[in-house]
C-alpha cells in the first residue's frame, strides 16, 4: 500500500479475529517501528510480544487493573476484560524505559519518540492488511502489569496495540 493511502485509510479495528500477524510480519513491523525519529539513538522503546504464556499473567493483572480502576464493575465485567486480552489474535505492548538523567533528551522527548514507534507499526500493520487497535486504559498505568510484561514502576506503557483481522 502506497504511503499516504495507508495513512489516509487507517482507522481503529474495533474487532479483530484470528490470523494475527506471522510471524515474518511481525519481524517487519518491528523493525518498521524501530526506524522511528529518536533524539539521541537512545532507544527507549521495548516491543513486548505478549502470547503463550505470557498472556495469562497479562489478562490476570490487567482485570485487576480495572478492577481498582472501577470497583463499581461486577465480576463479569472484570472477566470480559481478560477474555479480551486472551483472545486477541495478537498483542505487542510498546514500553517506553526513559533515560532519566539524559542531559540532552528529556523524558518527554522518549516517550514522544517511543509513540512514534507505535505509529510506524500502526500503520505498517495496517497496510500489509491486519487490522489494529490502540488501547492504554488502566493496564497501562498498572504497576503489576508493568512487572507482568518485566518493566519497572516508573517505565510507562505507551500503546497496547491488538493485531489481527479486521471483523467489518
Ligand atoms: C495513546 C492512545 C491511547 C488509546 N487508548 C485507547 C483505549 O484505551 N481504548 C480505546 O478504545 N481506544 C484507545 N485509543 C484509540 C483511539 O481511541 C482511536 O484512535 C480513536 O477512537 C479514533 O479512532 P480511529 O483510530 O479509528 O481514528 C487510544 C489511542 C491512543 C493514541
Amino acid at each position: 500500500m502506497e504511503l499516504f493511502d495507508a495513512i489516509d485509510s487507517r482507522s481503529s479495528a474495533a474487532r479483530l479475529t484470528a490470523p494475527g500477524p506471522t510471524g515474518e510480519h511481525l519481524e517487519r513491523l518491528i523493525r518498521a517501528a524501530g526506524h522511528a525519529p529518536d533524539h539521541g539513538r537512545l532507544k527507549p522503546w521495548r516491543f513486548i510480544i505478549v502470547n503463550g504464556g505470557a498472556r495469562e499473567p497479562f489478562a490476570r493483572a490487567a482485570a485487576n487493573a480495572k478492577r481498582l480502576r472501577v470497583p463499581t464493575l461486577t465480576d463479569e465485567q472484570v472477566q470480559l476484560e481478560r477474555r479480551k486480552i486472551m483472545q486477541s489474535p495478537c498483542i505487542v505492548v510498546i514500553g517506553c524505559v526513559a533515560k532519566k538523567d539524559d542531559a540532552k533528551v528529556p523524558e518527554i522527548e522518549q516517550v514522544v519518540a517511543t509513540g512514534a514507534a507505535a505509529q510506524n507499526l500502526f500503520l505498517a500493520a495496517h497496510a500489509l492488511g491486519y487490522g489494529v487497535m490502540w488501547k492504554t486504559g488502566a493496564a497501562a498505568y498498572d504497576d503489576q502489569v508493568k512487572a507482568a510484561l518485566g518493566l519497572a514502576a516508573d517505565d510507562h506503557i505507551v500503546a497496547i496495540l491488538h493485531l489481527g483481522t479486521r471483523v467489518i
